[in-house]
């Protein structure tokens, strides 16, 4: 377990260029990770919550998202720019440690984190444990194509859309494919039986 290839949150703005939106819609999230009666949320690894709180605006003010992360920067970010009346609750994460019981979330995503752990299997577990029977998880990350690494993390930092297939199937998600519609990502969306 390292903390090489971990983000530097010296450079937290650069996650609020809004062209991030466009390679990355909000809408594409919410619509695969919500199935229509969901409440409570997550984003693990959120950052400054930029895409959280773009995601939040679709989602509504009944609907929870938990926005984690591992650094108490980014927890201090969020707390002091998103809108007061918000339905995204900042809160620090503990390394592959969820605070929420058993089956009690409704859908988690991971935006550019998946290839930041180091290994990413302790957290899917965690991810399992807490994510409702039939609920999704949704792992976006950076394509390990030399062509999409003009922008983001050097391609020996990236895992490959077929490795993270295999390592989502192996820590025993149903339903684990890949959806379109990202720029210079991939999506996997999985669920939990
Ligand atoms: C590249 S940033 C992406 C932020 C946000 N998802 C976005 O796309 O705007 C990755 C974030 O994950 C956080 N992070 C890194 N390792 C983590 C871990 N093991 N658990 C939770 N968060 C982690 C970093 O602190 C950073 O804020």
């Amino acid at each position: 377990m390292t903390d090489s290839k971990k983000f530097n949150p010296a450079k937290r703005k650069k996650l609020n260029n809004p062209v991030r939106l466009d390679w990355i819609p909000p809408a594409l999230i919410w619509n695969v990770i919500n199935p229509g009666t969901g409440s409570t949320f997550v984003d693990i690894g959120a950052g400054t919550g930029y895409i959280t709180q773009h995601i939040a605006n679709l989602a509504g003010p009944a609907i929870t998202i938990h926005a984690l992360d591992i650094e108490p920067l980014m927890i201090d970010e969020m707390a002091q720019t998103l809108p007061a009346d918000t339905c995204v609750k900042p809160q620090r994460m503990q390394r592959d440690s969820l605070p929420f019981a058993d089956n009690s979330i409704d859908g988690i995503w991971l935006i550019t984190l998946f290839h930041e752990l180091e290994p990413p299997e302790p957290l899917l577990a965690e991810i399992r444990r807490v994510l409702r029977p039939d609920c999704r998880m949704l792992i976006v990350d950076w394509e390990k194509e030399m062509k999409a690494c003009e922008q983001g993390p050097p391609f020996e930092h990236r895992i490959s859309t077929d490795t993270a297939l295999q390592t989502v199937t192996s820590a025993g998600f149903d339903d684990v494919h890949q959806i379109p519609g990202f720029h210079f990502h991939y999506g996997i969306l999985a669920k939990k039986a």
